[in-house]
């Protein structure tokens, strides 16, 4: 039996070694972390992420061939086949501090490896890394004194969060970089190949250099950041003319050269990759001098702080030009729906700007209200939690909808409305709610990229 081990048992690590666990019971695996509250979590059977799905595709393994350890170095030393799963945030101090992503994590990893390893190894990059990172990795471990061989390769990860193990088991495709050029590289490619193709279809199974693989993963994210932002900077036009956003998405995502999908508009995209991503490509042209590439990828960041920015201008100005001591409620913090996630959720930037004028906020979620305590703590004095959406909004001037929870759709809206101050507002950062059947109930309704729908 193999050895598999993860570093890093996060949104990536976690369910994708649960996924291989579950599908190749022939391989025995390991996912290690230096974060025990994570560890012990994840061996209690209960995963310290919400992800729909996932605690019964943990339970499939957990015990017979997955098991998660605080022990990194000795499950090092047991692998034939390392995962590297770490966190590469944004850099936030000294050189390219802003743009760049943080490798410290990653290298750390690396210099583990190369301890504690008397044979030679497979590492996989899983991380999201600026290009070249496997090289800096095969460099460092192919340092040893003792001419062991490593072989890196970069398999990047696609996975969404809240449809995290339906990705895995279905994925649009696998891509997997490697030395094609040498027999040992080819190998390695071969090895991985091997494991996916358990559950993988081989066609969809791509093997390309270590570069382009790396590349595409950051490419891939610009580009869906990208529409989301251009789909965004429609809203603005829409409203500004009377023009619908959902009859603009239909229209346009019927093309068939366009799509249908990631044509949402919403008050900007979050979650812990597509900012970092894209302003990890702007600060790699920079540095290869692309400067009008760049400027091009960091208009898709600008436009989603703007359209954040923009959508808390909309609420003030219909509010009286003042919202000063009023009641908000927000309904929703995580970054999406189906998750607890909160990491550069748009809600994060909406309530910071409406505690700067001064409003009093209650937040509603029915995952994120954990991690939304922790994002705003410093906004104490100005913000509730609440998991009843009901009292969230009782006494409220206004409820913005920062997350398309679908049980937000459910919830008797003439009930809230009559427990509201009055006149009473929507502001759907979303497009999530019935926005006619609102305003007969009562609200003056302020969808995105459509007009108002106003009583007053
Ligand atoms: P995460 O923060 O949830 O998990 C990373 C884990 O690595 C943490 O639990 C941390 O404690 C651990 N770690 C850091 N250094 C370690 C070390 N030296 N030894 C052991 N453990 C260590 O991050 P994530 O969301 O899982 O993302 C991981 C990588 O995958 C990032 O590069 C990200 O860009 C990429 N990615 C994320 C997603 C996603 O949906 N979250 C999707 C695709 C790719
Ligand atoms: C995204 C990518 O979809 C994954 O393929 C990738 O692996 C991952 O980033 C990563 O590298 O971390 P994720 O951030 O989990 O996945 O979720 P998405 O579904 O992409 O949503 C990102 C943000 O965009 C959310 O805030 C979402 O609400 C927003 N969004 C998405 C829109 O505003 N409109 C849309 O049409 C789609």
């Amino acid at each position: 039996m193999k050895n598999i081990v993860c570093i890093g048992a996060g949104y990536v690590g976690g369910p994708t070694m649960a996924m291989i666990a579950a599908k190749c019971p022939d391989y025995r695996i390991t996912c290690v972390d230096i974060n025990r509250q994570r560890i012990e979590a994840w061996q209690s059977g209960e995963p310290p992420i919400y992800e729909p799905g996932l605690r019964d595709l943990v339970a499939q393994a957990l015990g017979r061939n997955l098991f998660f350890s605080s022990e990194v170095e000795a499950a090092i030393e047991q692998a034939d086949i390392v995962f590297v799963s770490v966190n590469t945030p944004t850099k936030g101090f000294g050189e390219g501090a802003g743009m760049a992503a943080d490798l410290q994590y990653w290298e750390r990893t690396a210099r583990q490896i190369l301890t504690h390893s008397d044979r030679p190894k497979i590492v996989v990059e899983k991380s999201t890394v600026p290009v070249r990172t496997a090289d800096a990795m095969a460099r460092i471990l192919n340092s040893n004194p003792d001419n062991i061989r490593f072989q890196v390769l970069s398999n990047p990860e696609f996975l969404a969060e809240g449809t995290a193990v339906s990705d895995l088991e279905n994925p649009d495709r696998v891509l997997i970089g490697g030395d094609l050029e040498s027999p040992a590289g080819r190998a390695a490619v071969e090895e991985l190949v091997k494991i996916y193709t358990h559950w993988v279809p081989r066609e969809k199974i791509l093997t390309t250099d270590v570069w382009s693989s790396e590349m595409s993963k950051l490419a891939a994210n610009a580009f869906l950041a990208q529409r989301i932002s251009s789909i965004n900077s429609i809203t603005a036009f829409a409203e500004a003319t009377g023009a619908d956003i959902s009859a603009i998405s239909r229209a346009i995502g019927m093309d068939s050269r366009i799509g249908s999908r990631f044509l949402q508009a919403s008050v900007g995209f979050g979650g812990s990759c597509f900012k970092k991503d894209v302003l990890n490509l702007v600060y790699m042209c920079r540095h290869y001098g692309l400067h009008e590439v760049a400027d091009y990828w960091q208009g898709v960041v600008s436009i989603n702080h703007y359209q954040n920015r923009r959508f808390v201008r909309r609420m003030i100005a219909a509010m009286f030009n003042t919202v000063v001591e009023k009641k908000v409620a927000v309904f929703g913090f995580a970054f999406k729906a189906h998750t607890g996630d909160t990491r550069e959720s748009p809600a994060i930037g909406v309530c910071q700007s409406l505690c700067e004028e001064r409003a009093r906020l209650t937040v509603t979620d029915p995952e994120a209200l954990p991690n939304a305590r922790i994002d705003l703590a410093g906004l104490q004095e100005r913000v509730e939690f609440e998991p009843d959406p009901y009292r969230a909004a009782a006494g409220a001037h206004a409820i913005a909808i920062l997350t398309e929870w679908p049980q937000f759709k459910e919830l008797d809206y003439r009930k809230i409305f009559a427990a509201m101050e009055k006149p009473a507002f929507v502001f759907d950062g979303r497009n999530l709610l019935d926005h006619r059947k609102l305003f007969e109930i009562g609200f003056n309704v302020y969808p995105l990229g459509k007009s108002a729908l106003t009583h007053i």
